[in-house]
């Protein structure tokens, strides 16, 4: 199963020039305890902007370039969805790391949010997408401790979905039959 790990400002902004706007101590640990032993994924950019593999973790890293490829054993380069399905259906949990393009493209797919919500506004060029209460459940908050070196204060939440995402898409074009499909960048890539 996926869950995404991020963190967000008050205005949903995550990041400017490829790089993260805040530095929090306390949610690198938490993020590095809450990951460490099990799959991260994440887009070319996040990966190319943490600099290096997060060790003790499968790193998987999206692109759409095939001739990308990195020498690490425990990089495994994909360019599908279709790559991490192994990850979706799985019991175990796999995190989405970021940033807002595989946010986006995998957020159908997720069952649990682990949201760091800082309580402030930044200026930036990358956003979280709004979370829908909808589809989303608050199921815990807790303050996140100040660490001195901060003037805003900030929460981590976990939200779980309470509702899947279903949309209606030509899947099989030459039968003009709809299909219900999770649905990702305009294509019906896994139904249930
Ligand atoms: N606050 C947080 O928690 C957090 C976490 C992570 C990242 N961030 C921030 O987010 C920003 C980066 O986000 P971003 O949206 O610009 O980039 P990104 O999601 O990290 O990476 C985008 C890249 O992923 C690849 N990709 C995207 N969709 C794909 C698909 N359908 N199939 C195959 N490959 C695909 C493409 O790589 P190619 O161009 O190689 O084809 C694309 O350029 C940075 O500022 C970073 O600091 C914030």
């Amino acid at each position: 199963m996926l869950s995404i790990i991020v963190a967000k400002a008050r205005n949903n902004i995550i990041g400017k020039n490829n790089q993260l706007l805040w530095h929090l101590p306390d949610d690198m640990k938490r993020f590095k305890a809450l990951t460490t032993g099990h799959p991260v994924i994440m887009g070319r950019k996040t990966f190319e902007s943490i600099g290096k593999p997060l060790p003790n973790r499968e790193n998987i890293v999206f692109t759409t370039n095939p001739d990308f490829s990195m020498e690490a054993e425990n990089v495994k380069v994909v360019h599908g969805i279709e790559e991490i399905k192994e990850y979706i259906d799985s019991e175990e949990n796999a995190f989405v790391i970021g940033g807002a393009m595989i946010y986006n493209l995998l957020l159908p797919y997720t069952k649990v949010l682990y949201v760091t919500e800082i309580n402030k506004d930044f200026e930036g060029d990358t956003f979280f997408t709004k979370i829908n209460e909808e589809e989303w459940k608050e199921i815990s908050r807790q303050e996140g401790p100040a660490d001195g070196e901060n003037d805003f204060s900030y929460e981590y939440v976990v939200y779980k979905r309470i509702k899947n995402v279903w949309i209606w898409s030509w899947r099989n074009n030459s039968r003009k039959t709809k299909t219900p499909c999770k649905y990702v960048h305009g294509e019906c890539v896994y139904s249930e």
